[in-house]
């Protein structure tokens, strides 16, 4: 059978996540936090610890379909995000990726035009298990729980392939692009190629929203912003839509600031991902009242608890009120972060009445 999603038609829901995205006003936000499946729950790192490797982990779908269901159980959110990481596309392009326990991911980085000019098509076999997951999530899901994909943008995801690991500033792949801008966007074209295929084949696998995460956007200066962040999202979403023309997307361009209206009026994103950093009495003026606000509660806000956390939480809802909105951190939530203040902050927000 194929979802409403993935037939192009407007679906009916009673997902609260699904409805707001589909166009309906909601009193109380619905709730989702990026990494909700994450070192700050006991039980994922109680089933981290049975595989060695966090690829392995990714790609085995009994315990992936288990870590997307973790966080659903312990806290009830209105969206499950598919278990993965950005870092299977470059995988699944034949880079080495590697993750080392506390020093993040290690990938076999490309220096040369010759290196991007042999990746291969994305082979979506290689990521059989990820759409395996997804169909093994899908019935274990309560009715009212929605299920997201996702993939990084080529940007971010360029950015790691070219350092060959996480960088404070990203500053080997902006060299590269300044230096070979022609060999940057062939790997930019890869990337957008690959992710319309993948997401493309999470909406058929049954996901019912995609969230495309940019996380090092807000680092590039403004054309290269355009060129490398804006534009290939664009093609994304254009791309992605060509095959399902109702797909749910939301894009987080972190650290988009002040491009951010340009960036709505020219993805066409349905929804836009906020950062900590933005302000919300200015994303009500400047945001158009059509396009859902998904945000942007700042993680170590959470991490702290008590007043700061209630008073931070206070300022979204009380801002964002007759908006559409969706609750989320402005981004992903820290391991050190105490159970019992997301298990507040769900009440918190579940209790507002706009
Ligand atoms: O949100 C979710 O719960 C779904 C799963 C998810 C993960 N990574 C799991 C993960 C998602 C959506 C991501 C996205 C991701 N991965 C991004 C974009 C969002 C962001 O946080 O900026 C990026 C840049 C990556 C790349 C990546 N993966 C890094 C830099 C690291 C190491 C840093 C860290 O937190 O350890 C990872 C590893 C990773 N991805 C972990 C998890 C739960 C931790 C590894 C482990 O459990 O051993």
């Amino acid at each position: 059978m194929t979802s409403p999603v993935a037939s192009g038609l407007p679906s009916k829901t009673d997902k609260a996540f699904l409805s707001i995205l589909d166009g309906q006003q909601l009193k109380t936000p619905p709730i989702w936090l990026m990494r909700q499946a994450g070192r700050y729950l006991p039980e994922y790192r109680e089933l981290r610890a049975t595989a060695k490797n966090f690829l392995d982990f990714c790609y085995s779908p009994a315990l992936a379909a288990e870590a997307t269901l973790q966080p659903i159980r312990r806290f009830g959110f209105d969206a499950a995000i598919l278990f993965s990481d950005i870092l299977v596309i470059p995988d699944a392009l034949g880079q080495l990726v590697t993750f080392e326990a506390g020093e993040g991911p290690r990938l076999n980085p490309l220096t040369s035009t010759e290196d991007i000019e042999r990746l291969p098509e994305l082979s979506l076999d290689r990521l059989s298990a990820v759409f395996e997951t997804i169909d093994r999530v899908k019935p274990q899901l309560p009715p009212e729980t929605a299920f997201i994909g996702f993939c990084g943008a080529p940007w971010t995801v360029a950015s790691y392939m070219i350092a060959g690991r996480g960088t404070p500033d990203q500053a080997p792949a902006r060299l590269f692009a300044y230096r070979n801008p022609a060999a940057f966007q062939l790997l930019i074209d890869k990337l957008v190629d690959a992710s319309i295929a993948y997401l493309s084949e999470q909406i058929r696998a049954g996901v019912e929203a995609v969230q495309i995460f940019d996380s090092w956007a807000g680092i590039l200066p403004p054309s290269e912003f355009q060129r490398w962040s804006l534009a290939p999202i664009a093609r994304i979403i254009s791309g992605v839509r060509a095959s399902h023309p109702a797909a749910r997307i939301i894009a987080f361009p972190r650290g988009a600031t002040t491009h951010l209206p340009d960036f709505i009026r020219q993805t066409g994103a349905q929804a836009i991902g906020l950062d900590t950093a933005v302000d919300p009495n200015w994303a009500v003026k400047a945001i158009p009242e059509q396009v859902v606000v998904q945000g942007h509660l700042d993680p170590l806000a959470l991490l702290a608890g008590g007043q700061a956390q209630i008073e931070a939480v206070d300022a979204l809802l009380t801002a964002y009120r007759g908006r559409r909105h969706i609750f989320n951190l402005g981004h992903g939530i820290l391991p050190e972060t105490p159970i019992d203040h997301v298990a507040a902050l769900v009440e918190q927000v579940r209790s507002f009445e706009g």
